[in-house]
């Protein structure tokens, strides 16, 4: 394992499960100290455990709670490196915009996309008196790709965080805080295999547009983490970072 991030301060928001977990084992395999921000109090605990980083109990959406976490980050490392803003959902209510409520449009707009501004807009002021830092701001393929599966609100949250980033990335470039969205193709999660497991021909339909013919790994998506994370990305910035198995490139795939 490289060690590219030794003595960093990286927050992981959502580093309970799936991608985030997978993140928070990297990031601290790579020496750096974690911050694990979750609203689940077991499963972030559990987390920030493992790897003798830091738990603090946070819900994305609440400002407050927002700027207490990486208050806390700053207060008990001595500054903030990195900002994995990664916490989301993609509830059963969120489906064709025909039948979604505004309810749960609101929640997703909520914990998807209002909590990364709430994110960077707590992160940076400790990035800039640190004059560096890297926030990675989770998104998906489906910002760029459209699909007959809806999950209306989902799909519009993550072209808002694709978008935001951007202009972050853009904004604070000549201060050396670096800025990308990550967008995950479908991940190989529990939730994703009980769901298939029921229902093969979901997973075929869906495994037919990927050229790789499988799905991602949470740790192939850490592992990007931790390259976008460390001096090794220095030079990307405000940028799209695809880790999707070719599904966005590919128009007919392998058999
Ligand atoms: N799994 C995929 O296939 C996939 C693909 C593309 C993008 N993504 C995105 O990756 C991110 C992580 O997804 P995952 O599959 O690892 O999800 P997951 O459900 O396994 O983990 C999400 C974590 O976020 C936490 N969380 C949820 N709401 C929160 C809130 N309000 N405040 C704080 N923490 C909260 C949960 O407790 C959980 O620990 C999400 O933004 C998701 O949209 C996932």
């Amino acid at each position: 394992m490289v060690r590219r991030l030794v003595g960093r301060v990286a927050v992981v928001t959502g580093g309970g499960s799936g991608i985030g977990l997978a993140s928070v084992r990297r990031l601290a395999a790579e020496g750096a100290h974690v911050v694990v921000g979750d609203v689940d109090p077991e499963a972030g605990k559990t987390a920030a455990d493992e790897v003798g980083g830091l738990f603090v109990q946070v819900d994305v959406t609440s400002p407050e709670q927002v700027d207490a976490l990486f208050q806390a980050a700053v207060d008990t490392f001595g500054g903030l490196d990195v900002a994995f803003n990664n916490a989301g959902i993609s509830p059963p209510d969120d489906d064709s915009i025909l039948v979604t409520g505004l309810d749960a449009w609101r929640r997703v707009q909520e914990v998807n996309l209002t909590s990364v501004y709430l994110c960077c807009k707590a992160a940076i002021p400790h990035m800039q008196a640190r004059g560096r830092g890297s926030i990675i701001n989770t998104a998906s393929f489906v910002a760029r790709m459209g699909a007959a599966t809806s999950q209306i609100s989902y799909t519009a949250s993550k072209g808002g965080v694709l978008a935001m980033s951007r202009e972050l990335g853009v904004q604070f470039a000549r201060e050396g805080i670096r800025v990308n969205a990550l967008s995950p193709g479908p991940v190989n999660t529990p939730l994703l295999q009980e769901l298939f497991a029921k229902d093969p021909e979901r997973a075929a339909r869906r495994l037919v547009h990927i050229p790789m013919g499988r799905f991602a790994e949470a740790d192939e998506i850490a592992a990007a983490v931790a390259f976008l994370a460390s001096d090794d990305s220095s030079f990307i910035t405000a940028s799209e970072f695809l880790v999707d198995g070719g599904i966005s490139g590919a128009y007919v795939t392998p058999v």
